[in-house]
C-alpha cells in the first residue's frame, strides 16, 4: 500500500533494462527520460555506473556484490514507482536470479526490457575501453569476457540495439512505454 507521501495520481513503474556493458542501456535510458520530461510524465534514471559512486560505492563486481548492487538497486526502484515516477534502470544485472528478486520487490508494474547487442558489436564499440583492458588480462570477471551474462527467457520487450539505428530503438521503447505503461492508465495525451 502506498505511504501518506506518495502520489497515486500518477502510476509508477520499473522499467528495468538489463544487458551487457556497451548495449546502450545509459543511452537508452536518458533519452527515454527526457522524453517522459517532455511529455509531462515523471521520472527517473538508476544507472549502475552511477550508483556505484555513492549508494553501491562499497561493491565491486563479484557474483555476490552484483547481487547487492540489483537488490539495493530494485529496493531504491520500488520506492521511486511507490512515490509514482516510472523509474528507467540501467545495469547489466547478468543473473536471472537476481532480475526475479528485482522483479519480486517492484511488485506491479515492473518491466524488464533486454537492451540486446551481440558480444562483438559491444566490443566493437567499447565507449570506456574497458574490453580492451579486460581482453590484456587487466580487469578480471568482466561480463561477456570472463563473467556470465545470463540472457532474460521472457522479457517483456527486447530492443535489438546492434541491429538498428539509436533513434528507432529509443523510438521503440518510448512507445512500449506509452502504450502499455500508460495508456492503460489513460495517460498518454499529457503533454
Ligand atoms: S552489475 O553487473 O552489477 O549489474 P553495473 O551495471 O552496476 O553491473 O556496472 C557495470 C559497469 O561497471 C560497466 O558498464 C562498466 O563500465 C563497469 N565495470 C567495471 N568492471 C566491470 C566488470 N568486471 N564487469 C562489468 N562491468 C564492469
Amino acid at each position: 500500500m502506498p505511504n501518506a507521501g506518495s502520489a497515486p495520481h500518477h502510476p509508477g513503474a520499473v522499467i528495468w533494462l538489463t544487458g551487457l556493458s556497451g548495449a546502450g542501456k545509459s543511452s537508452l535510458a536518458n533519452a527515454l527520460a527526457l522524453r517522459l520530461h517532455q511529455l509531462g510524465h515523471p521520472c527517473y534514471v538508476l544507472d549502475g555506473d552511477a550508483l556505484r559512486h555513492g549508494l553501491n560505492a562499497d561493491l565491486g563486481f563479484s557474483p555476490a556484490d552484483r547481487h547487492e548492487n540489483n537488490r539495493r538497486t530494485a529496493e531504491v526502484a520500488a520506492l521511486f514507482a511507490d512515490a509514482g515516477l516510472i523509474c528507467i534502470t540501467a545495469l547489466i544485472s547478468p543473473y536471472r536470479a537476481d532480475r526475479a528478486a528485482a522483479r519480486r520487490a517492484c511488485k506491479t508494474g515492473f518491466h524488464e526490457v533486454h537492451v540486446k547487442a551481440d558480444l562483438a558489436t559491444c566490443e566493437a564499440r567499447d565507449p570506456k575501453g574497458l574490453y580492451r583492458r579486460a581482453r590484456a588480462g587487466e580487469l578480471k570477471g568482466f561480463t561477456g569476457i570472463d563473467a556470465p551474462y545470463e540472457a532474460p527467457q521472457h522479457p517483456e520487450l527486447v530492443v535489438d540495439t546492434a541491429g538498428t539505428t539509436l533513434q528507432r530503438a529509443q523510438d521503440l521503447l518510448l512507445d512500449y512505454v506509452l502504450e502499455q505503461v500508460l495508456a492503460p492508465q489513460g495517460l498518454t495525451t499529457l503533454a
